[in-house]
């Protein structure tokens, strides 16, 4: 792993014979405040490096959800869940209609091959992975079933018959999640532009946008129950970083995929309680977003605004190793194309002790693969383009739970917490904050020097983030 890094290469290794020694030298250095843990590897030691502890690190959590809780109010949940279920089934009655117009599955039992159904479709190539996402949709759902590698049977008729039905309760279940008003007619406009979305005539931000208006964009990232209650935990864990951060510095935030502003428009207020200084990057790929931020943050000095990409070198784009305090993010991390070599980047750019803070879905939520969905398709002049960390096999979009904690972990980073918990009716909306934090740094040659103290002869150190498994 690159982020390995040794006292002094040039020295030669321990002697063969120094298996005891360095057994020794690594109970000592796993006494070391800076060192988790420490095992001889080929004739040196490898050090995994401590967990950075704050204060009450752990009550951060319960602190978090407890304000994510108090963003949302009084909540009926199972109505909540009914109205899920009506986003749901006409997403679900949307993507029927589609096929059912293009002539395809009208009668049970009729069964096409995925090839067959992009065709017929003139799907453009880079949103083949859309439909190939519906047919399984669809499938979880019973209105198909798999009929060979790489054909579907209609279990029932796709039809266009209910469409309008199904469309005509989407504002009441939106309005009812918290969504503006714009949410359901949003909705109902992809829907409707479902044929010409998959052949690229028309594109989900000219529907998003009509105008150039982001009140589409504002309702979804801002003004929902599932982003009040994410935004209220990320707001709430910034809260307490900034707390406990040394005062004689700034904490430096980095802000990634900004976009509208949804995230920021909670925690730059949170953070401007700070009695100690802040330097907020508010960033995006997409410059248009840049000119978002400056209207709504413009009146705050320590907010500064660039652009960041996080599939290209981020020391390239300006962000140094080691140079940030925390990393935010909100529904934008899984836009990477290999979501470990992303925490991998992250991890050497956070600071020792550090926080990712981030949000993303991990629900697969069919109105988004009949909406947004379209804006995560490759680029038209590489539409094969594929993520490289396993979620192609699956033509997976958004990464579980369990592959973030992965990825955080194979990077580095302590163990991730996310909230809400499982089986919280609030997990049921689908968003999720996860915070993990970068262990201290020990510096190799400081822990050699660290064992000269108590060895004759220590031997090499090199530090990594995570150990070998045991032969
Ligand atoms: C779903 S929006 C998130 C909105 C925003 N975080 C909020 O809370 O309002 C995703 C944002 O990520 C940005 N984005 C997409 N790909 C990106 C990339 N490779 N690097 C950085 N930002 C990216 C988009 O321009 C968009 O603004």
């Amino acid at each position: 792993m690159s982020d390995t890094a040794t006292a002094s290469p040039s020295t030669a290794a321990a002697s063969p014979t120094a298996a005891a020694p360095l057994k020794t030298a690594a109970g000592l250095l796993c006494r070391h405040p800076a060192v988790a843990c420490a095992c001889p590897v080929d004739g040196h030691l490898l050090a995994q490096p401590a967990a950075a502890t704050l204060p009450a690190d752990r009550a951060v959590r319960e602190a978090a959800h407890t304000a994510g809780l108090a963003a949302l109010g009084s909540v009926d949940w199972a109505a909540v869940a009914d109205r899920v279920a009506v986003l749901d089934a006409a997403a679900h009655a949307a993507m029927g209609a589609t096929l059912a117009e293009a002539g395809l599955f009208t009668a049970a039992g009729a069964v096409h091959p995925v090839a067959e159904v992009l065709t017929a479709l003139a799907v453009a190539p880079r949103h083949r992975r859309v439909v190939r996402r519906w047919l399984r949709e669809l499938t979880r759902e019973g209105v198909l079933s798999a009929a060979g590698p790489d054909s579907y049977r209609a279990e029932r008729p796709c039809t266009a018959a209910d469409l309008d039905v199904r469309l005509a309760r989407l504002d009441a279940a939106a309005a009812g999640l918290g969504h503006g008003e714009q949410m359901g007619e949003f909705l109902a406009r992809c829907a409707r532009s479902l044929p010409r979305l998959l052949r690229d005539e028309v594109t989900v931000q000219q529907l998003m946008f009509p105008d150039g208006r982001t009140d589409t964009a504002d309702s979804t990232y801002r003004d929902n129950l599932a982003s009040r209650y994410v935004n209220g935990v990320a707001a709430a864990t910034l809260r307490h970083v900034a707390a406990w951060h040394a005062p004689d510095t700034p904490l430096r935030v980095l802000e990634i995929g900004a976009g509208v502003g949804g995230t920021s428009a909670v925690v730059i207020p949170a953070l401007a309680e700070s009695t100690d200084p802040v330097d907020y990057q508010f960033t995006d790929v997409s410059p248009f977003f840049l000119h978002v931020g400056r209207e709504m943050f413009g009146d705050r000095p320590w907010v500064r605004y660039g652009r960041c990409d996080i599939n290209s070198d981020l020391s390239a784009q300006g962000h140094a190793p080691g140079s940030v305090d925390v990393v935010l993010a909100a529904n934008v991390l899984h836009n990477a194309v290999d979501t470990g070599q992303l925490m991998a980047a992250l991890y050497r750019l956070l600071a020792p002790g550090g926080w990712l803070v981030f949000i993303d879905t991990s629900r697969e939520h069919p109105q988004i693969m009949t909406s947004t969905e379209f804006l995560m398709s490759p680029p038209a002049a590489d539409p094969d383009a594929r993520f490289t960390d396993g979620r192609a096999e699956r033509d997976q979009i958004f990464p579980t739970v369990a592959q973030w904690r992965a990825a955080a972990e194979g990077a580095g980073f302590d163990p991730l917490w996310s909230l809400p918990e499982p089986g919280h009716p609030v997990a049921g909306l689908g968003q999720y904050v996860h915070a993990a934090r970068t262990r201290l740094r020990p510096d190799p040659a400081g822990l050699r020097r660290y064992l000269a103290g108590r060895l004759p002869d220590p031997p090499q150190v090199a530090v990594a983030p995570t150990l070998p498994a045991p032969r």
